[in-house]
Order: structure tokens, then sequence, then C-alpha cells
């Protein structure tokens, strides 16, 4: 026979299971970080950006379908993702439908990050490649807005399986301009020198998922990268500019979270005003 300890024990237990399988994984939040960027040109300033990482999908649920109607109500200028998009070797369609529904000004863009590069997934790539998405591998795009304004992207391949080379993405960029490097992991600012990074005005990235478990006044579990513990999400200065990393939508490899919601970053642009 249980005693009454006993069996508020359980239901504690069980509650805490179902929680952190169940409902904490589907509770997307939109994060705003308002970023204030030094000399930021004026046709710039309140620039919106929604940036997205780590969907790992394999249907299209609840939780996509919250965070495509979640992002189109926004309605951005720019949308960017960075990497892992696909969950499963299953999941194609279904991330190509996500893609096809999302709605921004100047469009869609993103890198690849492990997931895409797994295994069988990898089979898939010219299908994303092919779609909506404009993916930057080692390379950069300018983007044109109307009266002959303009500002860059620039895209490294996943650099988890060691695909990013920064020499290529950056070749023939301008020095001048306002430059938004995408990446998956914030491991590439171990692995470069930081003065690498100067012309960049601002750095997406995401693959951590914030840990998925995070403990308070511990924070992050486990961090599944050879970065800095503070590199584990969230807006941080390197030098001179800003790298956001964000939490990420989906789980892997296990489908639990726990104080550590998923994340759409809504990102506004402004002026240091002095
Ligand atoms: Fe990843």
């Amino acid at each position: 026979m249980l005693t009454i300890t006993q069996i508020i024990i359980i239901i504690l237990y069980l509650c805490f299971v179902v929680y952190i399988f169940l409902i904490e994984p589907n509770l997307v939040k939109v994060k705003d970080y308002k970023i204030r960027i030094r000399n930021l040109p004026d046709f710039l300033n309140n620039l919106t950006i929604v940036h997205l990482s780590d969907l790992h999908i394999v249907n299209l649920n609840k939780k996509e379908h919250l965070c495509i109607n979640k992002i189109n109500q926004i309605y951005p200028d720019l949308i960017v993702i960075t990497g892992d998009l696909i969950g499963n070797v299953h999941g194609i369609n279904s991330v190509l439908t996500f893609i096809n529904s999302l709605k921004s000004r100047y469009g869609l863009f993103g890198v690849f990050g492990n997931e895409e590069y797994q295994s069988l997934y990898y089979h898939h790539l010219e299908e994303i490649i092919n779609s909506k998405i404009t993916i930057l591998k080692n390379s950069h795009l300018k983007i044109n807005l109307p009266n002959n304004k303009n500002f860059f992207i620039i895209g490294l391949d996943d650099p988890v399986f060691g695909r990013d080379d920064l020499e290529r993405a950056t070749q023939g960029l301008p020095k001048n301009g306002f430059k938004i490097l995408l990446t998956h992991s914030p491991e590439i600012i171990k692995k470069y020198p930081k003065d690498k990074f100067d012309n960049f005005d601002l750095i997406l990235c995401g693959h951590v998922h914030g840990g998925q478990v995070r403990l308070p006044l511990i924070g992050p579990l486990l961090i599944p990268s050879h970065c800095p513990r503070k590199y584990n999400s969230g807006l941080h200065k390197i030098r001179k500019n800003y790298i956001l990393i964000n939490r990420g939508i989906g789980t892997c490899p296990l489908t639990i979270r726990f104080f550590c919601r998923p994340e759409i970053s809504v990102i506004r642009l402004s002026q240091v005003t002095k």
C-alpha cells in the first residue's frame, strides 16, 4: 500500500514527464531582440528579421502550423534559417511545405546544418536548394532593396562536419555595406580568430538548442559544442559586433525541453544614437 507522500511523488513525476515530453517542446515563444548597430544605414533602421533554427521537421504538426501563423502575422522583411531544417528522411515534403508557407518582403535565406548532411537526408539537399529558400554554401549574396539600396548576407556551409570556409564565403565581398553572417553553429567563433568577424555586423546561428534542459541558477545541463559555456543561447558581443544563438524550434536527440522553450527570434535593427 502506497503512502500519501509516495502517491504525490508519483503524480508529480508523471506531470514532470508529460511536461518535458509533450508540453514544453510545443510552447513556441516569440522572442524579440532589439539590436543596436553602429553605423547602421538609415534605410535599415527598423529592419525586421525572423530568425529560425533547428526545426528538425518530420511532419507538419500543430507546432509547425503555429510557427507559420506567427511568422506570417509578423510579415518580416527577411526570414533566415540557420540549418537543421529536416528531422529525418521522411521529412522532406513537410520541409518544402513549411518553407513555401512562409511570407516575407525580401525573401527567405538559409544555410545547412549537420542534419541536412546526415547520411540519407543528404539526398534531399537538391530539393531544398531548388525550393523557395536561397541556401548559401560558403557564398554571399547582395540583397537589393528599392532605391538602389542594398546589404549582404553571407552563409557558411555546415561547420559541425567541417564544411565551412569563411575565406571562400567572403571572397569578393566589399569592405563597406551592412553584412549578416549565417552559420549553423557558434563553434566558428572558436575555430577562427575573432578579428575575422569584424567585417560582419551581425552573426546568426543555432545548433545548440539552448541545451534543451536548463536548470534554474545552473543553466543548460549539456551543450553540444566546444564553445565557452556562455554561447549556449541569446545575444552576445564579439569585439565590435553581435552573435545571436537561437534556441531552435525542434528537439534532438531527445524530444524533451525544460526551461528552454522553442524560439522564434524576431530581430529589429536600430541605429546607435549618441
Ligand atoms: Fe545541428
